[in-house]
């Protein structure tokens, strides 16, 4: 393998150089050949991951079991109320102990802080599946699945319609990254954190591509190659959903507004959808969609991860 990623966590793409995003991708090609065509892969025989959720999950949970059972290893899960973690057990008491028995772990939760504790005090790789802040494994996905279809990155524009959230955050890093102009449009009170912009930004610069921060989902869709959108409630804020329906009923991804993206744009969405808020079906259900193809190289994504980490 050509980048050395051993060891190394998986928190945010922020912290990938360009040169191990691109290694990601090589690896998740290369083993979504090989379980197309039944070749062994069994990369990590005799390795246990531990996946701990304190959220919701479908993709990451079954991509991940799945992909670590396909490498050879056992994946482990743990739901909110299996482990002492955080509640009777210190994070870095917890992240020790794991580490004595366990080759990696995998996160989802809501403080983006707890992850960064755990990583600090594992011995082992530590992978993102979702915080409040970032969703990587996702991005990356997302950017992997653009590749397959586009055939480059730099130089594509994706517009982002609707919360400021992780997905937003997450594809701020990854675009930024890549050298591809991202243009956000969300409701004034839910744009994208100021840190990540300013970063991205700075990424941007460095690939001679655009971040644009906006307020008019006409103007960032206008001539983008992907269009992206996500819930306008992520898991944690339910009972803000009735206000955050009105706030956001403007940014809604139909078939009025895509018409201002290229003609052979792409349609993206992380999945679960609220289809009728988000997103309506004319749209999701479009040739030009893309959604299930993601959740589908999650499992390749993840697993190339997983196996040049652990
Ligand atoms: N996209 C995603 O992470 O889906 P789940 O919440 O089902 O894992
Ligand atoms: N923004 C969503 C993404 C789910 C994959 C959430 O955090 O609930």
């Amino acid at each position: 393998m050509a980048v050395n990623m051993k060891g190394k966590d998986l928190i945010s793409i922020a912290d990938l150089s360009l040169e191990e995003i691109y290694e990601i991708f090589d690896v998740a090609h290369s083993l979504k050949q090989k379980l197309y065509t039944n070749e062994p892969h069994r990369y990590l025989e005799g390795k246990t991951l531990g996946m701990i959720f304190t959220k919701r999950s479908t993709r990451t949970r079954v991509s991940f079991e799945t992909g670590i059972y396909q490498l050879g290893g056992l994946g482990m899960y743990f739901g909110p109320n299996d482990l002492q973690l955080g509640k009777s057990e210190s994070i870095a008491d917890t992240a020790k102990v794991l580490s004595r028995y366990l080759n990696g772990i995998m996160i989802r939760t809501f403080d983006h802080n707890d992850v960064v504790e755990l990583a600090k005090y594992a011995d082992i790789p530590v992978i993102n599946g979702l915080t409040d802040l970032l969703h990587p494994c996702q991005v990356l996905t997302d950017l992997f699945t653009v590749l397959e279809k586009k055939r480059k990155l730099q130089g594509l524009k994706l517009a982002y319609i609707g919360d400021g959230n992780n997905m937003a955050h997450s594809l701020l890093n990854g675009c930024s990254k890549v050298g591809m102009d991202i243009a956000i449009a969300s409701p004034s009170g839910y744009k994208p954190n100021k840190d990540i912009v300013e970063n991205a930004k700075k990424f941007a610069a460095y690939m001679g591509s655009k971040v644009e921060i906006l307020e008019d989902p006409v103007a960032a869709v206008k001539d983008a190659d992907i269009v992206y959108t996500d819930v306008w409630a992520s898991m944690g804020q339910e009972e803000e959903a009735e206000e955050r329906k009105k706030k956001f009923a403007r940014f809604q991804v139909n078939l009025e507004l895509v018409k201002h993206a290229k003609d052979d744009y792409l349609f993206m969405h992380c999945l679960p959808a609220h289809r009728g808020e988000e997103v309506v079906n004319e749209v999701a259900d479009s040739p030009n969609s893309v959604i299930f193809d993601e959740a589908e190289n999650r499992l390749h994504v993840q697993k190339a991860i997983m196996a040049l980490v652990m």
